[in-house]
């Protein structure tokens, strides 16, 4: 078994599993579990024994379906908790408040966070004759997630792969998403089951066909929006994912590097004064343990919140640190690999509560824009900008320079 597997020339790359052996035939080939290079494959009973060139009937319905949506962008990293599903929901809100058509779909069968982070908890989802209706937020921004479908939020879904499979077919077959700009699907973490059936169904299905089609990864609507955050932890996982897109023949769109330093207003934070009690006559560690332990505290916000007032009159005041690294690793993997970066986004308290209050950073749509607007803005400053450049990248790369210039 190998990570790094490379398949055999001519292997269909969306049938080499990710823990396939060197040289894997290709799962569907008449050779597969028992060519030579099969030997000691974790699949090669299944794949020895499975029916061979059987051609999923699903995948035509499917290709059907996702030929209404123009661009299909995969948010995945190889690490949890970096901000895929913030990403996806923030990167939803916003092409829809630019006007595109948007779907968002969650994949994390597992766990998924799409439904709170558009504050659609508690929906269900309805079916007519067209399919499964999904749960629409706006006009233009539809979204689907099994977290719709279980009586329960708190039970823990466990499921094996093929079911998870099943369900993800099902979610790009049997959705009535209409036509759309932008399919945007929020994924696990990692290279697993769910991540070689969606790579899988949607391959080869409608390339983009908007203004800027030229600009659009080569020959193809889908492609990969990867997440990572600056530490190397992070980096290395990520590294592993542009290579399974690789494996699997999904163009990568870019790398958000995510939680890249942290900027907050200033007012949103505590600052304390700290006096060290006087050390009673022990030495060495001890002491200096027992002092720190001992230091008091004082809140001191409101007078330098004052003094800087004073000193530089009419500002504004932003905290900005470096909490994981100075920096450049997320830029250095983009350059070594190859990939497009689409831009950084700081940790932001403000975020955080956005998500969690399932809104977009950018504050209510237009149509209900009103005091509540202002200050949703205002509150999500810090992350703001950060975000709305990423979102021009996106629309760049997928629709055209043009189109960046209106969505900005
Ligand atoms: N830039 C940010 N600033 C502040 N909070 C953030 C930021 N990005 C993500 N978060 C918060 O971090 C937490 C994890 O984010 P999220 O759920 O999007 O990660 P994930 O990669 O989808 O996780 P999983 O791997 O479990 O699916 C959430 O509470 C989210 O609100
Ligand atoms: S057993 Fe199957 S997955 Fe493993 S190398 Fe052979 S064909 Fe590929
Ligand atoms: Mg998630």
């Amino acid at each position: 078994m190998s990570a790094e597997a490379a398949p055999a020339a001519g292997a269909p790359l969306a049938e080499v599993p990710a823990d396939a052996n060197q040289h894997c035939p290709g799962t569907s080939s008449d050779q597969a579990g028992k060519s030579a290079a099969c030997a000691g494959c974790p699949n090669q009973s299944i794949c020895a024994t499975a029916p061979k060139n059987v051609v999923d009937p699903d995948l035509a319905l499917i290709a059907q379906r996702m030929s209404a949506v123009r661009h299909k962008l995969l948010v995945l990293s190889g690490k949890g908790g970096v901000g895929k599903s913030t990403v996806a929901a923030q990167l939803a809100f916003a092409l829809a408040r630019r006007g595109f058509e948007v779907g968002l779909l969650d994949i994390d069968i597992c766990g998924p966070s799409v439904p709170k982070m558009l504050g659609l908890e508690g929906q269900e989802v309805h079916s007519s004759n067209a399919g499964w209706s999904p749960v629409y937020v706006e006009d233009n921004l539809a979204v689907m997630s099994i977290g719709f479908m279980l009586p329960n939020p708190d039970e823990a879904v466990i499921w094996r792969g093929p079911r998870k499979n099943g369900l993800i077919k099902q979610f790009l077959k049997d959705v009535d998403w209409g036509a759309l700009d932008f399919l945007v699907v929020d994924a696990p973490p990692g290279t697993s089951d769910e991540h070689i059936t969606i790579a899988q169904c949607l391959a080869g299905t409608s390339p983009a066909a908007g203004p800027g089609a030229a600009a659009a990864p080569a020959g193809s609507g889908v492609a990969a929006v990867i997440v990572t955050t600056p530490q190397d932890v992070a980096i290395i996982d990520v590294r592993k994912e542009v290579s399974f897109c690789r494996k699997v023949g999904l163009p990568v769109l870019g790398v958000i590097e995510n939680m890249s330093g942290l900027a907050t207003p200033l007012e949103g934070c505590r600052i304390a004064a700290l006096r060290p009690a006087a050390a009673d006559g022990a030495d060495g560690a001890a002491a200096a343990a027992s002092a720190a332990a001992a230091e008091e505290e004082e809140d001191v916000t409101a007078a330098a919140l004052a003094m800087l007032a004073e000193r530089f009159p009419g500002r504004r005041f932003e905290l900005r640190a470096e909490v994981f690294r100075q920096g450049g690793g997320a830029d250095r993997l983009c350059a070594d690999m190859g990939v497009a970066m689409l831009g950084r986004v700081p940790l932001d308290p403000a975020l955080g509560a956005a998500a969690d209050a399932g809104r977009s950073a950018e504050g209510p749509a237009a149509a209900e824009a009103g005091e509540g607007a202002k200050v949703a803005a205002v509150a999500a400053g810090a992350s703001l900008p950060a975000l709305r450049a990423v979102v021009g990248r996106v629309v760049e790369l997928t629709e055209g320079a043009r189109a960046k210039a209106a969505a900005l």
